[in-house]
């Protein structure tokens, strides 16, 4: 699938234009540089090459990319247990943000996880992410005030 992103600031001039595909196993290295510099990294397991070479393997649609011109500027996964749907990694470099690039690939998720038979769709972000919360507000999702995350670290 072919996206053009128009720039809908005047602070970003240039035409993007970004392929959405899913990722490839030669595609990890870039895309552990890219949640680097540009994900929500704090408060959660630390990524590793094998966990999203295990990611690829085991679900082969799940890590969508945006991919401009070889070099991968934009994530999201879009998981799917078989009982549930559940979204991750949403980053896009610094530099190609305000374009719509996070809007196009939560649409890419959703649309998988749809046909997929997802009847709802979650994201865990940070309370003190205001950025992060920005976009899932603007996308139609809601708080859930009445639901608290339990973990236990294996
Ligand atoms: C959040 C993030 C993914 C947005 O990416 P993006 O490509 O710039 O987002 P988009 O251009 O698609 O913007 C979508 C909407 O998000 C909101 N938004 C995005 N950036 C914003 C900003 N800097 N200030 C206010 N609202 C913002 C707006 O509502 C925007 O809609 P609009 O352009 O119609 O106003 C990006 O800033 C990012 O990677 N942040 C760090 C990682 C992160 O926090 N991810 C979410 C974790 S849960």
């Amino acid at each position: 699938m072919r996206a053009k992103f128009r720039p809908n600031t005047a602070i970003v001039t240039r035409m993007v234009d970004v392929t959405l595909r899913t990722a490839r196993a030669d595609d990890v290295p870039q895309v552990l540089a890219l949640w680097l510099v540009a994900a929500e990294n704090s408060s959660r397991p630390t990524d590793t090459g094998q966990a999203v070479e295990t990611l690829i393997a085991r679900d082969a649609e799940a890590l969508v990319v945006a991919d401009f011109d070889g070099v991968i500027v934009g994530t999201i996964i879009a998981g799917w247990d078989g009982w549930r749907a559940h979204l991750y990694r949403l980053a896009v470099h610094p530099d190609y943000r305000r374009q719509g690039m996070a809007m196009a690939l939560l649409a890419r998720a959703e649309q998988r996880l749809a046909a997929l038979g997802a009847t709802r769709l979650d994201a865990m972000v940070l309370d003190e992410n205001s950025l992060g919360q920005s976009i899932w507000q603007r996308c139609g999702y809601r708080r859930q005030p009445d639901w608290s995350r339990w973990v236990k670290a294996l």
